[in-house]
């Protein structure tokens, strides 16, 4: 089904034969009928419904360009009729005039805080299970609700007949900001509830900005020398108190309920869980890492739980939070000083630390880039030891005024890299170093070949002129060529490559396909057996695909996804060399910057040679006509992978789609057209079967692959 047919199909669901304003022209005065106003309102709820399901349920139920149409269909509607426009339509998020300041806002129940067991180990969910057992008189077991304690911002969102009225940081717990106009830009919070119209609900909960967010705008910061955020959560902070809506908006924030405020005209159940499920019901984001639990050896293994997970979620926790799940006992236990008996915060290890800079180094990438790297005192952060933190680039070191001997603040979340977010300057010492100077540290030179650095206008980095002559270059592009997403050879890591680079065994990665038993076995640390599999795994690697191929190259800024656009839009290697600045701007979200970089290393007849030598070598790949996207057989068509397929690799399966055409996607939703279901296939499929798509076995995958 072609999405034409499948919004055609939407449309008539909801009883619409055609576009909400059609026979109605941008240009022409509307009359505004009855049917005019309900079609309008029509539109925004579906509106709504579909950015409910992007940005809260995480399951797009509409293709991006789409959705784009139809918020432009009503926000066209609406500015001919300005007097249809409700506080609650999703054109009002786009943020409003600059405010002088926030006006206070007297809470209606005060916004209290919790109290922290700052033993991280199992013995302070233990501690709380006692406390609450003993202020209840009780040895029975006690019903906790747990969740996680995030790491952002507490908001109190007011919601009268289900309209969002107001939203208020918590400031002092009595009095907090109006910030009303920031938090309409968060496109998770409903701007109406669905199905509560109570006289008052008040939703407390933590805004906050996921780690990948809160990079990729670090590094949009980054590219164009403008400073870069702390951490999320004060990027969290600092975009909710910003005066300029609009550039509120241009942060991204998310929001996790976690609790009540005020409640008028609403019947409240008896247990939190109950709440919370009530107010994601409602439309409100409420995550899904929760468990109502019985006993402290549960909170413990709840604790214990999310600890192994911390890394891989996508926004920063300090801890787990335990609340006694029923109202009724939380009201007995009542309050000491302002924190309630009934909660408490279990902590995990900090994921900031302070520490002290022993030297500032200079680490050369795959493309020459110089990245100063922190040299530190050895710190236990976010679960591991930190020895080295990066400080990302020269202005970002001045910025932030790195020298040796600091004491600096080193962040490690999730799984990347360690960084230096800042000095505390009270502890710098007498005898610091000096304020850091990259070209003279270096003396104008690569610390590893000695080439000229440079860096060009408009650049945030040094970078290396030695190109592959860069021993440290040819380490790095060798890697990468290596790496499992590129050639994946098996075995070829950092310390074999220190070698053969450094013994001059090899040069370029074509010298990979020229190695031979008695080059691999004087290497230390290589038997007979691992030499084998070497040769093996470098044999193996030569039957590519031309997008491997591409993306192993090392282009600068061609990463996977262009490698794979480029492959799919020429076809061909020798297409692609054919093509000018001109024809690859052609290829899809390819611009003139990615083009110049395709254009400059494929000029460099050492690059050519190479690639000639890797054929000749033996490395080869399928080709295909070029063809334009939408004429390849399974373009616009949506697959997901799930379960064991006996004859195919999951990554073969998901190359050979996407040399077709396809999309592979990850998750089911109503957008994906087939569901390949192999062997031990899980939810995945459950989801399919929920969702009506078309479900494929191995054999009929296979046929369908081969009749194409
Ligand atoms: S409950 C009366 N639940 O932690 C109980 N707070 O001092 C009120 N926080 O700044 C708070 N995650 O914003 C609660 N799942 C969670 C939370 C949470 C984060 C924050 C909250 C406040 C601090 C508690």
């Amino acid at each position: 089904m072609d999405f034409a047919t499948r919004i055609a199909q939407l449309r008539s669901r909801h009883g619409e034969a055609e576009p909400y304003g059609a026979g109605m022209t941008a240009k022409q005065p509307l009359p505004q009928t009855a049917d005019f106003v309900s079609n309008v309102s029509r539109l925004r709820a579906e509106v709504e419904r579909h950015a409910h399901a992007y940005y809260v349920l995480d399951a797009p139920t509409l293709p991006d360009a789409e959705y784009d149409r139809l918020f432009r269909e009503l926000q066209t509607l609406e500015a001919q009729h300005p007097e249809l426009v409700t506080p609650d339509s999703p054109t009002q998020r786009v943020g409003g005039k600059v405010l002088d300041g926030f006006a206070p806002v007297r809470h209606a129940v005060p916004m209290l805080s919790i109290r922290t067991e700052t033993d991280t180990e199992s013995s302070g969910a233990l501690a709380f299970d006692t406390r609450v057992k003993n202020a209840l008189g009780t040895e029975d077991e006690i019903e906790y609700a747990c969740e996680l304690k995030f790491d952002g911002l507490a908001l109190n969102l007011r919601y009268e007949q289900g309209v969002l009225v107001q939203a208020a940081t918590r400031g002092d717990g009595e009095t907090g900001e109006d910030v009303t106009q920031n938090v309409r830009t968060i496109h998770c919070i409903p701007l109406r509830l669905q199905g509560c119209d109570a006289e008052v609900l008040e939703v407390r909960g933590e805004v906050y900005m996921a780690r990948r967010d809160f990079e990729r705008y670090n590094q949009r910061q980054r590219e164009k020398n403008l400073p870069t955020l702390v951490n999320p959560r004060n990027g969290a902070a600092g975009s909710i108190r910003q005066l300029d809506p609009k550039l509120a908006a241009q942060r991204p924030l998310s929001f996790f309920a976690y609790g009540l405020g005020e409640v008028r005209g609403w019947a409240l159940p008896a247990t939190h869980g109950e709440i919370l499920d009530a107010l994601q019901r409602f439309g409100m984001p409420v995550c899904a890492e929760r468990a109502v639990v019985r006993g402290a050896a549960a909170l413990a293994e709840f604790h214990r739980r999310i600890a192994a997970k911390r890394d891989a979620l996508p926004f920063d926790i300090d801890g787990v939070v335990y609340k006694v799940n029923s109202l009724a006992l939380q009201q007995q236990l009542g309050f000491v000083s302002r924190e309630p008996r009934w909660a408490v915060a279990h902590k995990y290890p900090a994921e900031e630390q302070l520490t002290v800079v022993r030297d500032i180094e200079i680490q050369v990438g795959r493309t020459g880039k110089m990245t100063p790297v922190a040299k530190l005192e050895p710190v236990f952060v976010g679960g591991t030891t930190v020895s080295n933190a990066t400080l990302h680039n020269e202005d970002e070191t001045r910025r932030k005024d790195v020298r040796i001997g600091d004491t600096v603040i080193v962040r490690r979340a999730g799984d990347v890299i360690p960084e230096v977010v800042g000095v505390v300057s009270e502890r710098r010492p007498a005898n610091v170093g000096e304020p850091f100077d990259l070209f003279k540290l270096l003396e104008g030179k690569c610390p590893v070949c000695g080439s000229t650095i440079v860096r060009e206008e408009g650049e945030a980095d040094w970078r290396c002129s030695g190109g592959l002559f860069c021993p440290a270059q040819r380490k790095q592009a060798l890697l990468h060529f290596a790496s499992r997403r590129a050639m994946n050879i098996e075995g070829l890591g950092d310390k074999l490559v220190e070698q053969l680079v450094d013994g001059g065994i090899v040069h370029t990665p074509a010298d990979l396909y020229k190695l031979g038993m008695s080059a691999l076995v004087d290497l230390e640390r290589m038997g007979e057996k691992s030499a084998l599999n070497l040769l093996a795994a470098i044999e193996h690697s030569k039957q590519t695909t031309l997008a491997r191929f591409i993306y192993a190259l090392g282009i600068r800024n061609v990463g996977e996804v262009t490698a794979k656009d480029l492959a799919q839009h020429f076809g061909s290697l020798d297409n692609l060399f054919a093509a000018d600045l001109e024809a690859l701007q052609q290829v899809r979200d390819v611009g003139p910057v990615v083009a110049q970089s395709i254009v400059d290393f494929l000029a460099e007849a050492h690059n050519r040679e190479v690639i000639e030598q890797l054929r000749a070598g033996g490395v080869s790949w399928a080709e295909h006509q070029p063809a334009a996207q939408a004429s390849l057989p399974f373009s616009g068509k949506t697959f997901v992978l799930t379960g064991t397929l006996a004859t195919l690799s999951r990554d073969r399966a998901k190359e050979r789609l996407e040399a077709l055409g396809a999309k592979v996607a990850g998750s089911v939703s109503k957008k994906t057209d087939y569901v390949v279901a192999g062997a031990e296939a899980g939810s995945k499929l459950d989801k399919a079967h929920q969702l009506g798509v078309a479900i494929l076995d191995e054999a009929q995958f296979l046929a369908l692959l081969d009749n194409v």
